[in-house]
């Protein structure tokens, strides 16, 4: 299997590159539209298709690649059915699954950071989308998040895996590249809590600013603009703001 772990320095998200061999069909998780061109140089490479491409959630700190992706390969654009992108080829229920030859990915409905955050089991590993982070946990101070959906959905959802399961998040702002379902039950300091309102009294207590281009990058994934449409966007602005 061909798994790449892609990092944005900018926003420090992770993007996921996904084929059963080189010479297939290919999925990516979360791509970042600044680095449309090195995925498909590396899809070259490896002589893959692209024929899926997800994002876990609206996000709020990049703009998403799904767009350009899809004008570059036809490729299908997924969300989960509570999305509110305007543009999306194919939503996803809970529990259904999205294949991709051989690979089959079940998504898990997980709201808490969002109102339309999906996780993705594939095997032995899940994607956590910014759910739950390593030794951390997504916001739920904006995009109708809330934590106690956010609690539900760790405890409820994510913890009840199996515990070897290999967690791989949207972000991590230390260098760190996955855990395990274990390592973050037992050492994720936000989950070492003993009811649902002390996870709540610690998440409305963060303080924490807006990111620095969440107005922009929330618009343009709602919209689905492709790169064309961002300059368009961004020269209307400034002249007619
Ligand atoms: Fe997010």
């Amino acid at each position: 299997m061909i798994f790449e772990q892609l990092f944005d320095t900018k926003s420090s998200t992770y993007t996921y590159i996904i084929s059963s061999g080189k010479g297939r069909e290919a999925l990516i998780i979360d791509p970042v539209i600044e680095h449309t061109n090195e995925y498909i140089k590396i899809l070259k490479n490896l002589d893959l298709k692209l024929v899926k491409v997800i994002d876990t959630h609206i996000h709020a700190d990049h703009i998403t690649a799904l767009n350009e992706l899809n004008k570059r390969t036809n490729c299908t654009r997924i969300m989960g059915e509570k999305s509110k992108s305007e543009v999306i080829d194919l939503r996803i229920k809970d529990g259904e699954t999205i294949k991709v030859e051989n690979i089959e990915i079940k998504s898990i409905y997980t709201p808490g950071h969002t109102d339309c955050s999906y996780c993705y089991l594939m095997n032995d590993r899940v994607f956590t989308g910014d759910t739950l982070l390593i030794n951390g946990t997504g916001r739920t101070d904006f995009q109708s998040g809330s934590p106690y959906d956010a609690y539900d959905s760790l405890f409820n959802r994510l913890l009840k895996l199996p515990e070897k399961t290999l967690v791989f998040p949207a972000h991590d702002y230390n260098g760190e590249k996955n855990s395990t379902i274990e390592n973050e039950k037992n050492n994720n300091p936000r989950l070492q809590v003993s009811s649902k309102e002390e996870y709540v009294e610690i998440m409305d207590n963060l303080n924490l600013e807006d990111p620095k281009m969440m107005d922009v990058a929330v618009s343009a994934n709602l919209k689905g603009l492709t790169l064309n449409q961002i300059w368009v966007e961004t020269i209307l602005h400034l002249f007619f703001k």
